[in-house]
């Protein structure tokens, strides 16, 4: 581990150097990656280091107060942007995939863009903007700018943001994986809870509606899914499986409640295992397990019926939905 260590010296140096006395913004997304980001730059330039946390509506449920929660434990003051409303607006009525995750892509981007102008205003001397990206990220968006024609889903973090603000640009991992980017956490005092997060797309909760995004939506797909993490958690699997959540499917489907015929939504389960992403295998988690969390969301969650577990792995499937 020395050699982690070394490198959170190296970069804490460099980023002096480069900084000074000007002040840089970060887009947290409450992940490990900029988290991690936010609490070297915070080791580094401490206040001049200006974290922004956008609520796009489209996060897990409780997640926006427990980011909060988690950056004020840690000392950290982060600027929060209510666009909830905004993401659903411009969603309304969209079911394509890729449609979506452009809007959202944009969205994302005129959000931060007035943010960060309007902190700029503020303080004057913002030169630089921090993300949090990973090598397989820059590996990623490069093979789908080659294979955009070929229709393979597009990843939002790398491209768009940077080059519409008037800011230099400081990726202190991008020569990294994310176990490294782990590491570098649980030595700069990142709770064990935040290190071990599964990842989550840039694109939430609406990669992951299947078809049009709604509240009613939302609200569903976020209950089941903290039903299957809690479980997970509980069970002490959530550690040993690679990245799991709901998907909340657009169909519905007959079943029967008692004396009733009921006519309601459709959840799938996800759980794979993987190294970086880029390849994955299907948890095969245990069948008493699968059987306790489908009958807790069925039981709990007003208008799901139904609950199936995807046995794909990627290829040929993403591991994502959408
Ligand atoms: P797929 O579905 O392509 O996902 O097999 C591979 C990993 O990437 C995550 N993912 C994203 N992450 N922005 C992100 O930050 C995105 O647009 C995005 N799309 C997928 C996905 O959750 C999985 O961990």
């Amino acid at each position: 581990n020395w050699k982690m260590s070394d490198f959170i010296e190296e970069k804490i140096n460099e980023i002096r150097k480069v900084v000074g006395n000007d002040k840089v913004i970060l887009g947290l997304s409450g992940g490990v990656d900029s988290s991690v980001v936010a609490l070297l730059l915070d080791k580094a330039i401490g206040k001049n280091s200006i974290p922004i946390f956008v609520d796009t509506g489209l996060l897990r449920l409780n997640e926006r107060q427990e980011v909060e929660e988690n950056f004020r434990k840690l000392g950290i003051d982060i600027v929060v942007v209510d666009a909830k409303e905004r993401f659903l607006n411009n969603l309304k009525g969209v079911e394509d995939p890729e449609e979506k995750r452009k809007i959202i892509g944009h969205t994302f981007i005129d959000v931060f863009y007035e943010t960060s102008m309007k902190l700029l205003e503020k303080y004057g001397n913002i030169k630089y903007l921090a993300q949090g990206t990973l090598y397989p990220d820059i590996i990623e968006s490069k093979v789908s700018e080659r294979k955009a024609a070929a229709k393979i889903k597009t990843h939002h973090n790398v491209g768009g943001l940077p080059e519409k603000l008037p800011f230099k640009i400081i990726e202190p991992f991008r020569y990294l994986f994310k176990d490294e980017v782990r590491k570098i956490g649980k030595i700069l005092g990142l709770p064990d809870e935040m290190i071990n997060r599964h990842p989550f797309p840039g694109p939430g909760l609406a990669v992951r509606i299947i078809g049009e995004v709604t509240n009613e939506a939302i609200k569903i797909l976020q209950h089941a899914d903290h039903i299957f993490i809690e479980e997970l958690k509980k069970n002490d699997l959530y550690d040993k499986v690679w990245q799991a959540f709901a998907v909340f499917l657009p169909i519905r489907s007959v079943g029967v409640m008692g004396d009733y015929r009921t006519y309601d939504n459709v959840i799938a389960l996800r759980a794979v295992n993987s190294y970086d992403g880029m390849t994955a295998d299907w948890s095969k988690l245990p069948h008493e397990f699968l059987n306790k969390v489908a009958k807790r969301i069925v039981n709990e969650v007003d208008g799901v019926n139904r609950v199936v577990y995807d046995i794909t792995s990627k290829p040929p499937a993403t591991i994502e939905w959408e």
